[in-house]
């Protein structure tokens, strides 16, 4: 069975990306890696792309130029790669039906809480402290579709509960959420990549 092609974007550290990588080229998941687009030129992600020679591209915005012509290039770009999926791993920009019209049921994006919950960013470090103020006892992983602009928003793929426990420091609770986003992610790609679809 041919192999899906994955485009993957990124704003950081790429700890997803990597753990996806290792799934494509350990054949867990049916799918390659065709290339990396960060909208942050210091993203560590893009030397994680380039070790493995994938396709690693910065594509800047620049603040107060116009969100929609950016999300036009952007689209312009992926579309050159073919994805069959465009996956969100740790993208921080809000992307516009600029973009996502050309990729109805395509585009694929974590939220390191669970759905309806801490949407937006620093959700792990928000979440953290609703527990500490005794708001909620647990929390979670999401990987939904995105189909339109709602923030962290769309039909659920799978979701994962993690209970916050009470000796847990911030840092351990990080590590827990990212160790299930890792494979959480896999799990995702492999219902989306490994049928004949
Ligand atoms: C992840 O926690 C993801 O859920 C969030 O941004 C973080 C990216 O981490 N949207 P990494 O760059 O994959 O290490």
């Amino acid at each position: 069975m041919a192999k899906k092609r994955l485009a993957l974007l990124i704003s950081g550290n790429g700890s997803n990306l990597q753990a996806i990588i290792n799934a494509c080229q350990n054949e867990i998941i049916n799918a390659e890696v065709v290339v990396v687009i960060s909208n942050r030129k210091d993203a560590y992600g893009l030397k994680k792309a380039e070790k493995a020679a994938i396709p690693a591209i910065y594509h800047p915005y620049f603040k107060g130029s116009d969100r929609n012509l950016y999300d036009d290039s952007l689209s312009k770009l992926v579309l050159q790669y073919t994805p069959d999926f465009v996956v969100l791993a740790g993208w921080m920009r809000k992307l516009s039906m600029h973009f996502l019209r050309y990729f109805p049921m395509k585009v694929v994006n974590i939220h390191p809480a669970l759905p309806d919950t801490f949407p937006g960013t620093h959700a792990i470090e928000r979440a953290f402290h609703a527990y500490q103020e005794g708001e909620i006892t647990q929390s979670g992983v999401m990987i939904h579709y995105v189909p339109d602009e709602g923030v962290d928003d769309g039909p659920i793929l799978l979701q994962k509960i993690i209970k916050i426990n009470p000796e847990d420091q911030l840092a351990d609770f990080e590590d827990r959420i990212h160790e299930t986003e890792h494979h959480l992610f896999t799990e995702v790609l492999c219902m989306l990549c490994n049928n004949s679809r």
